[in-house]
């Protein structure tokens, strides 16, 4: 794949505001072009959740010349049509909320819109849903998404490695994300079987 081409990152409100933030330096890190927006939800959960604010990290982001950022409401931006190429999207964390919309085809915001064009141009699109239980509604429109194609990597740990912080597991998911994007993942390298 070229390596200029942009990865779509979209950020809703459910808990684990570190998994956008680890992902987004992952992929810059990489030398992977970044176009991120996030729901107003996510702005409350990252500032009740994170020890920098949202507008500190965007500062950061913004001065590397690989990251782009778009408003929620910019329904206008490139990601929302279709001729914009991009190697696809991840959604990090992945609300039920954000979840049941996308299972409806409803594009009512930026990120749902970039989805959706990434859904019908048959783009790869990664989801991490993040709540705990899950009720039926929520595992029925996993399960719609998971049939068009969608990859649904929930961020569970991997109990059979040496794990022992929220850190490692969120490199763990992170670097999942990576390898789904064919980005070459340290992975390897660092796992740890507890018992081989
Ligand atoms: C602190 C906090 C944590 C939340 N955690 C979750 C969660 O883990 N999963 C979830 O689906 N919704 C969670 N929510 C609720 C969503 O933020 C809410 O449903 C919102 O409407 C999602 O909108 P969005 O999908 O546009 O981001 C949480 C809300 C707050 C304030």
């Amino acid at each position: 794949m070229d390596n200029q081409m942009p990865v779509i990152v979209g950020v809703t409100g459910a808990s684990g505001s570190v998994l956008a933030k680890c992902t987004i330096d992952r992929f810059l890190e990489c030398n992977i072009p970044v176009i991120l927006t996030v729901s107003s939800a996510a702005r409350i959960v990252w500032e009740k959740e994170m020890d920098s604010s949202f507008g500190e990290e965007l500062e950061k982001w913004s001065s590397n010349k690989n990251f782009k950022f778009y408003q929620i409401g910019e329904l206008a931006a490139p990601i929302a049509s279709g001729t914009f190429a991009t190697r696809g999207m991840v959604i990090v964390p992945a609300s039920m909320s954000t979840v049941a919309a996308l299972s409806q085809g409803l594009s009512d915001n930026l990120l749902r819109r970039a989805a959706d064009v990434c859904f019908k141009e048959k783009r790869t699109v990664v989801m991490v849903p993040r709540e705990t239980p899950l009720h039926a509604i929520h595992l029925r429109n996993l399960s719609d998404l998971a049939m068009m194609g969608t990859t649904i990597l929930p961020p569970n740990p991997a109990f059979y490695l040496f794990q022992n912080s929220i850190n490692d597991i969120v490199e763990f998911v992170v670097e999942r994300i990576m390898v789904l994007f064919d980005v070459k993942s340290e992975l390897p390298e660092k796992m740890q079987y507890k018992k081989d």
